[in-house]
């Protein structure tokens, strides 16, 4: 990179990373150069929900964050969600109902739901409806999303999946 860099640390999918960065260089732009490129850029501006991340479990738009705000603290990204051969139930359910067309906002839909179900114990509509109004879909309607969603936290309930501490701290404000 170029002159007036500096470090920056934290902690990415599990792992501690020191990066180069510049003052005004945002999160998304360092994790898409850094090949963490499943976050995706939509809007830039904090409304489509595209690149959303996780923030010490807070669902953040890492087009809105500077890189130097990650300082000491734990990003994770929709690589730390799931793989091709192993993904995650809701990814499972995405593809099971049809819900992935031209699939530019499941990236962070994912991880909303992420921070959605390490978060709450009560599952209810109007609870999941707080956590992924963040995130705009152009192509699905949104209702096969949502029945995919559904349908993970149901199943997760009936088999007594741990929900996570109450915190507070995961919906996007
Ligand atoms: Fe960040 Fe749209 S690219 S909210
Ligand atoms: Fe295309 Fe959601 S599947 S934007």
């Amino acid at each position: 990179m170029a002159k007036n860099t500096r470090s920056v640390n934290f902690t990415l999918n599990g792992q501690k990373r020191s990066f180069e960065t510049r003052p005004d260089e945002k999160l998304l732009t360092l994790l898409r150069r850094e090949g963490y490129r499943g976050t995706k850029y939509g809007c830039g501006q904090g409304t489509c929900g595209a690149c959303t991340v996780l923030v010490d479990g807070r669902a953040t738009y890492a087009c809105l964050l500077y890189a130097m705000q990650a300082e000491g603290r734990e990003v994770r990204t929709i690589e730390s969600a799931g793989t091709f051969d192993d993904p995650s139930e809701f990814q499972k359910q995405l593809v099971a109902a049809g819900a992935v067309q031209c699939g530019y906002c499941i990236p962070g839909m994912v991880m909303s739901a992420t921070a959605l179900m390490e978060t709450e114990t009560v599952l209810e509509d109007e609870i999941v409806k707080e956590y992924m109004d963040g995130n705009l879909c152009r192509c699905t309607g949104y209702e096969k999303i949502w029945v995919a969603l559904r349908k993970t936290l149901d199943k997760r309930a009936a088999e007594g999946g741990k929900p996570a501490k109450k915190t507070a701290k995961g919906a996007r404000k």
